[in-house]
């Protein structure tokens, strides 16, 4: 008897964990590998979750869509910093995750087989995910700067074609699709019927003068829009397990299938501290943001020193750079190699799905100023060794 369906054997294995053993390999190894922030969450929520349990029914299930005092919460904080106004044709559904909330997307509408658009690089949890529901994964390339193609996407229609998914502020690359592009895909998806999935998981993380912009507020797009959102990264609060979904209410007799049998309810405890969170909403994370946009130039300025080295496309948002070495090597070994012989981390472009040239993701959610300046010297340095070796 196989071990596994064929289904699972299908999905990549996630690359995080290698990385992550050959960091634990490695004593006094910088990690610029890390997806998260290091703030932590408002003393507020800390302090809703300190005060949890007191009344019996806490304990109980809960409603699968989640409690009713934090959707009226985010109903709020979606129209006042999202301009998405959940009217009778939407539904706001908590999720344990944002990641819980784009599974139960295609759960609910994809069959076996249906094709699901996502631009490459892709976010690898979302590839994994519509390779699990039985779904088939149609890649296409973004331009040089990592924005959207949208000819490229356009041309990737087919008669199974479900949905487009785009991630703005971006992970893998830092890129903020402008207002401009989300619009024409929200609209095209309208016309061609197919859904469009966006993934906002980043949305407090902008930089400069970028604005964040949700598809969900267009007017006319609830129909055919699926919203994501997380309080993980704006909120510190990765751990706690929660997000949210804006869905067509058309679809909500499906998701509640789905969340019914796989949660049943998000869990209580971190929905009153979500509660909390969302009640200060942006104001929270924009200290941390201005933070992150100093250590960004920084980091940009060492990357960019040597532009026969690496090419370092713009990322205005989120806290990442997607950098392409100017050498032909596997950025797996690239990778292994940094943490072994220079003790710093950084994750290779092939889990996004970058298979073509050698990428890596440069993370800077966690670091201080002092560590992010040691880590982007041995980068560098390390990459001219090893780009140095090869060349020779
Ligand atoms: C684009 C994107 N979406 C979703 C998530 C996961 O969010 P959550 O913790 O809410 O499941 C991540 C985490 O790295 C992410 O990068």
């Amino acid at each position: 008897m196989a071990d596994q369906s064929r289904r699972l054997a299908a999905v990549q294995a996630p690359v995080i964990p290698t990385v992550a053993r050959w960091i634990a390999a490695t004593p006094g190894t910088i990690s610029l590998g890390q997806g998260v922030v290091s703030y932590p969450p408002p003393a507020e929520a800390l302090e809703a979750a300190r005060a949890f349990g007191a009344n019996a029914t806490e304990h109980r299930y809960g409603p699968v869509e989640g409690l009713p005092t934090l959707i009226e919460g985010l109903r709020e904080k979606l129209a006042r910093e999202n301009g998405i106004n959940v009217g009778p044709d939407s539904r706001i559904v908590v999720t344990a995750g944002s990641n819980m909330g784009f599974i139960n997307a295609l759960l609910a509408i994809t069959d076996p087989g249906d094709e699901v658009i996502l631009p490459v690089p892709f976010y690898f949890n979302h590839e994994m995910a519509v390779v699990m529901a039985n779904a088939t994964p149609v890649l296409v390339p973004t331009t040089a700067n990592y924005q959207l193609d949208l000819d490229a996407i356009k041309k990737a229609l087919t008669p199974r074609t479900r949905a487009v998914v785009t991630v703005s502020p971006n992970n893998p690359t830092g890129a903020v699709y402008p207002e401009s592009d989300l619009r024409d895909l929200n609209a095209w998806c309208r016309d061609r019927g197919v859904f469009h999935i966006h993934d906002e998981a980043y949305e407090y993380f902008t930089h400069g003068q970028t604005k964040h912009f949700s598809p969900g507020s267009i007017q006319g797009a609830s129909a055919h829009t699926i919203s994501l959102m997380s309080f993980s990264k704006g909120y510190g609060m990765a751990s706690w397990r929660v997000g949210y979904m804006v869905v067509p209410e058309r679809l909500w007799d499906a998701v509640n299938k789905i969340q019914d049998t796989i949660l049943v309810c998000p869990p209580a405890i971190s929905q009153h501290a979500a509660l909390a969170a969302a009640r200060i909403g942006r104001r929270y994370a924009q200290p941390y943001v201005e933070k992150l946009g100093r250590l960004r130039e920084i980091i940009h300025r060492e990357l960019t020193r040597d532009a026969s080295l690496v090419e370092t496309p713009p990322a205005d948002g989120a806290f990442y750079f997607f950098i392409r070495l100017k050498a032909a090597l596997d950025p797996m070994l690239v990778a292994e190699r940094l943490i072994r012989e220079h003790r710093v981390a950084a994750m290779p472009g092939v889990a996004f799905g970058a298979t073509s040239g050698c990428h890596l993701r440069v993370s800077y959610g966690t670091l201080d100023e002092q560590t992010a300046a040691e880590g982007i010297g041995r980068l560098t340095s390390g990459l001219r060794a090893i780009a140095g070796a090869a060349a020779r």
